[in-house]
């Protein structure tokens, strides 16, 4: 059946939880489903299929998923007594870590599927439709990417200016706090030329920004058409010269695996963004090697400068567990100094969160909760500080803006300055998917505003914001 046939489309809705490696396989798994004919709808209320794409990473995240599907049994009861039926599918790392458990706990669910085994979306819905309850959560020997086929024209138009690829996927670091490891397998690589294809399509549909995406992405080590292993730096250069590309970012990186070429990336490309969200967890050695990070305090520190003379414009922003087992207040305070002396520009800070099965959660020297609380509380105040400062030093200087849709108030455009800030300018809609220069006049809570139209951005190289502030 297609979805131009006899029978009307099934619609599919997707829930997206957790981070942007979810965002991307959600819309590959839509891509999927769509050559077997079901179409995206934006309410779960109209869908014929649900699927809900789930995060791992923390007990919080983990446990959302259970009243989602409290929700779920209301919604298919409702359905059932308009006399249809819908399909529900927990896909994601909770359904990697959790497997039958999920069908136990929550009769509702028809699908159970792994981050590994969605290409087979189509035939898994196929067996649930003829009331087979499926798991599959096997880490299968073939890449799942090559069964996807390309997604629809319609489906890449819906990116956007922005979209996400992903090229790594996996983790071989086994940081004791983390689940990753165990849900995700072990690292693995795209291919150059099919990664490369996939950007080529993405930049003939308007993307004009593509942000590499792997749980370990700068360990990327793809197979390049010289049949040599590709380091990340080696794919950004092939990736900067496919026309129509004004924008590179990557995430997430690991500090061990910033190499030279990647580096060098940085100060050679102007397409790649001078903003790097490098997780460092702590700022105490102590800490460090206990969470099995294998870098120091000053191997990042080293990273971080070599990075700034690349290019001297970078900004940081990084990942903080505060609360790890063992955790002084000292080592606490070696955090906060690390945060003073790279003055990061934002972060994700997380209490620690003990997860089934890793190292860490069966240590006997848990941090109680109120302390873990109090050193969160300390850690975001002085975030958020930096943040704003950094937020406001643009105001009166200049920046290279790509602008993604219409804004609001008549006439006005949004786009995103290089540090990922929104950015608000009264601009004609002809300059969507376009990269024209800003002055910025006023700061909002979290983004610019400015009073006069753009300029045009002329070469690539005035992307850069070191030569235009
Ligand atoms: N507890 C708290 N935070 C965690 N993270 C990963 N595992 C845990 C955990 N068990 C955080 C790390 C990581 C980010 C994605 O989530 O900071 O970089
Ligand atoms: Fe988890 Fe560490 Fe791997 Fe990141 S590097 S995914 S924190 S184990």
């Amino acid at each position: 059946m297609s979805a131009t046939g006899m029978t009307p489309p099934r619609k599919l809705y997707v829930k997206s939880f957790g981070c942007q490696m979810n965002v991307y396989d959600s819309q590959r798994m839509a891509d999927t489903l769509s050559h077997t004919g079901y179409v995206p709808t934006a309410s779960p209320a109209t869908a014929d299929l649900v699927i809900l794409n789930t995060c791992n990473i923390r007990e919080k995240a983990a446990e959302k998923v259970y009243s989602e599907l409290g929700r779920m049994r209301v919604l298919r009861q409702e359905a059932q007594a308009q006399g249809r039926d819908v399909l529900v599918a927990v896909a994601g790392c909770v359904a990697q870590a959790q497997g039958e458990e999920i069908l136990r706990r929550a009769p509702v669910v028809d699908i159970v599927v792994g981050p590994q085994n969605y290409h087979r979306l189509p035939a898994l819905a196929a067996a649930a439709l003829r009331g087979e309850a499926v798991i599959d959560t096997e880490f299968p020997a073939d890449d799942k990417f090559d069964h996807l086929g390309a997604p629809s024209p319609a489906a890449t138009r819906a990116r956007g200016v922005s979209a996400f690829v992903t090229v790594q996927e996996g983790c071989d670091k086994f940081c004791t706090f983390c689940v990753v490891p165990y849900t995700r397998g072990q690292e693995s690589s795209r291919r150059v030329d099919a990664i490369a294809r996939e950007v080529e399509h993405l930049a003939e549909a308007g993307v004009r920004e593509v942000t590499l995406l792997g749980q370990n992405v700068n360990a990327y080590h793809g197979a390049g058409p010289d049949g040599a292993a590709w380091s990340l730096g080696r794919l950004m250069r092939r990736l900067a010269e496919i026309p129509g590309i004004a924008r590179l970012r990557y995430s997430t990186s690991h500090p061990r695996d910033m190499d030279a070429t990647l580096v060098a990336a940085h100060g050679d490309l102007p397409a790649l963004m001078p903003q790097l969200h490098l997780p460092v967890q702590s700022g105490s050695d102590r800490i460090l090697a206990a969470m099995n990070r294998r870098h120091t305090r000053a191997d990042y520190l080293a990273t971080i400068a070599g990075l700034r003379r690349a290019r001297p414009d970078m900004a940081f922003t990084s990942d903080f567990i505060v609360g790890f087992p063992g955790e002084s207040e000292e080592d606490f305070r070696a955090t906060l100094s690390l945060v003073d002396e790279v003055d990061f520009v934002g972060a994700f800070t997380f209490k620690y969160s003990p997860r089934p099965g890793t190292p860490a959660a069966a240590r006997a020297d848990q941090v109680v909760e109120n302390v873990k609380a109090e050193r969160l509380a300390r850690l975001q105040r002085d975030i958020e500080r930096r943040q704003a400062r950094f937020l406001a030093s643009w105001r009166g200087r200049t920046l290279p803006v790509l602008f993604e849709r219409h804004g609001k108030l008549q006439g006005q455009l949004v786009g995103r300055s290089p540090y990922l800030h929104p950015v608000h300018a009264p601009a004609p809609p002809t300059l969507i998917g376009e990269v024209a220069l800003v002055s910025v006049t006023d700061i909002g809570s979290n983004s610019l505003f400015a009073a006069s139209p753009p300029r045009p951005a002329g070469t690539p190289r005035a992307s850069r914001v070191a030569e235009e502030s």
